[in-house]
């Protein structure tokens, strides 16, 4: 896909050459410019002056070479201020260019070194710019029968860089493998719940175990009886599709220890039970698996990436539907850990589903949780569809996962969980716990309900209701599921892995 080379000249045959140009060069011309300018007898300057050029960040300016350079065609790219330049508008940047770039069928070329600032240095750029390359080329295909969309064919990018060759590569690489994977999850979100099942995810995730070599249980139903999944098993007595608890350990250390588990939920459609959605409500609710393709995604970068750090995933999966055996309102049900549930409503699927995960990952020996899953629309209320709403029980664990997050572009907001939001979720009658204590703060509810399984282990929740599908397609999502938190989650992994995490960089980098 990339090739890495380092003799860069003007008079090289090419198609489509990408440069990067900051704003506080339209006056004066830098090395690059000035020599590009030479090589065209100034017109450059002369467009320049004409205000022909836009260096404003995203913008993206073509000129074609009319035989007179190598390249036949330059993209310059407008990248804003020098000291403004960041991760986040590197990402939109070069998503814009790729966009912009849609239906072209030229070889590219990029000098990637013209997006390097001080605090972005050439191996970041590059596993930004291939990452983003892979996110804004992708397509949900769908199953029109007809399809006239007109597809980019970029089989070879190649990448200009004058030091370290194999180290451009291999962040090059690193970046297409988060974005291929983003993708991946991106896709499993797509897919309507008639072609995707708990059975069909299940597959999925033994295809990915095989690939990778990790080792891979899927407990049935029978097991989750056995083993007590009383709050599981609830959500899928409507069903006629099995509920599956699906387990992949990834070991990447010597023993089984200091283990992280991640937990995502996998409501293939989430129609509310007995509670029902209204018809509005309803429509997109296949979308209720996000945590799950979440994980899965994560498990791709894992596989092919191989940290060394262990990894347990666990995937409750099953559908909410409504049936002569559904569970209803008012029934009391008994969870894995033994506490008690009193159901107040069945559309608070999600963290009963997730209840019992949570309990078994730490039986499995988790001493880190993440759950990720599509809890609630109250988190859309408080955080609007760009924030992930995170809840947690450790400030240490989530700064790491906070800082994660910011690497990879993934905005995640902390709401509180309060003694007092305890109180609520403990409020029942009859039980120890109640699902739903009703309309303030819903959020936070989800997550206040889920801290009673994580107790003492080190946990975060992340409530991706808000940010798993893209209403508005952007430089970087098409409409649809978006994959967020896959790379959240690997690069924490990572990060856990080296163990060097910095504490101190990673809280500066909140504002
Ligand atoms: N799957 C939904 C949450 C959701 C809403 C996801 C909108 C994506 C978009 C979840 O199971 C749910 O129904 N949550 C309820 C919780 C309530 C009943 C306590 C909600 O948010 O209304
Ligand atoms: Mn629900
Ligand atoms: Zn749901």
């Amino acid at each position: 896909m990339f090739t890495v080379l380092n003799d860069f000249n003007w008079n090289t045959k090419q198609e489509t050459l990408i440069i990067g140009c900051f704003k506080n060069l339209d006056t004066k011309l830098n090395g690059l410019l000035e020599n590009l300018d030479e090589k065209l007898n100034g017109q450059l300057s002369l467009l320049i002056q004409e205000g022909e050029i836009d260096f404003n960040n995203k913008s993206v300016n073509s000129i074609y070479t009319l035989g007179r350079l190598g390249p036949k065609k330059l993209v310059i790219v407008g990248l804003g201020e020098e000291e403004n330049f960041n991760q986040d508008n590197a990402r939109d940047t070069f998503g814009s260019v790729f966009k912009s770039l849609k239906g072209n069928k030229d070889t590219i070329s990029i000098l990637i070194e013209s997006f390097t600032n001080k605090s972005l240095d050439v191996f970041n750029i590059s596993r930004i710019f291939a990452e983003a390359f892979s996110m804004a080329s992708y397509e949900f295909t769908g199953y029109k029968t007809k399809n006239n969309e007109e597809k980019s064919n970029f089989n070879e990018i190649i990448v200009y860089s004058e030091l370290e060759c194999n180290k451009v590569k291999s962040s090059l690489e690193t970046g297409y493998i988060f974005g291929q994977a983003t993708n991946s999850a991106r896709n499993l979100v797509n897919i309507p719940s008639n072609l995707l099942t708990p059975s069909d995810i299940a597959l999925y995730a033994k295809g990915l175990a095989n690939q990778y070599d990790m080792s891979i249980e899927i407990l049935e139903k029978d097991m989750l009886n056995q083993m007590g999944m009383g709050a599981f098993l609830a959500v899928n007595q409507g069903s006629s599709e099995p509920a599956k608890m699906i387990v992949i350990k990834y070991q990447g250390r010597e023993d089984w220890e200091e283990v992280i588990g991640l937990i995502g939920k996998g409501v293939t459609f989430d129609t509310g039970g007995y509670s029902v959605k209204s018809k509005e409500g309803i429509v997109g609710m296949k979308s209720d698996m996000a945590g799950a393709a979440a994980v899965l995604g994560t498990l791709e970068i894992i596989g092919r990436t191989r940290p060394k750090q262990n990894v347990l995933v666990v995937i409750p999966t099953t559908d909410n539907l409504i049936g002569p055996n559904s569970f209803k309102p008012d029934d009391v049900i008994t969870s894995m850990c033994g506490k008690t549930i009193e159901v107040l409503n069945t559309d608070a699927e999600g963290r009963l589903v997730l209840a019992d995960a949570i309990t078994y990952a730490k039986r499995q020996g988790a001493q880190f949780i993440i759950d990720v899953g599509t809890l609630t629309g109250g988190v859309i209320t408080a955080l609007g569809y760009e924030m992930t709403g995170a809840m947690t029980n450790n400030g240490k664990f989530f700064k790491q996962v906070l800082g994660a997050s910011y690497n990879s572009g993934e905005p995640i907001w902390r709401l509180p969980i309060t003694e007092k939001d305890k109180e609520r979720v403990r409020n029942s009658r009859i039980a120890d716990l109640n699902n739903s204590p009703g309309g303030a703060g819903h959020a936070i509810m989800g997550g206040a309900f889920l801290g009673e399984f994580a107790e003492e282990t080190p946990w975060v929740h992340l409530d991706i209701a808000g940010t798993a599908v893209a209403y508005k397609p952007t430089d970087l999502n098409a409409l649809g599921g978006t994959g967020v938190m896959v790379r959240t989650l690997a690069f924490l992994v990572n990060e856990f892995s080296t163990n060097v995490f910095n504490e101190e960089s990673s809280m500066s980098l909140i504002n």
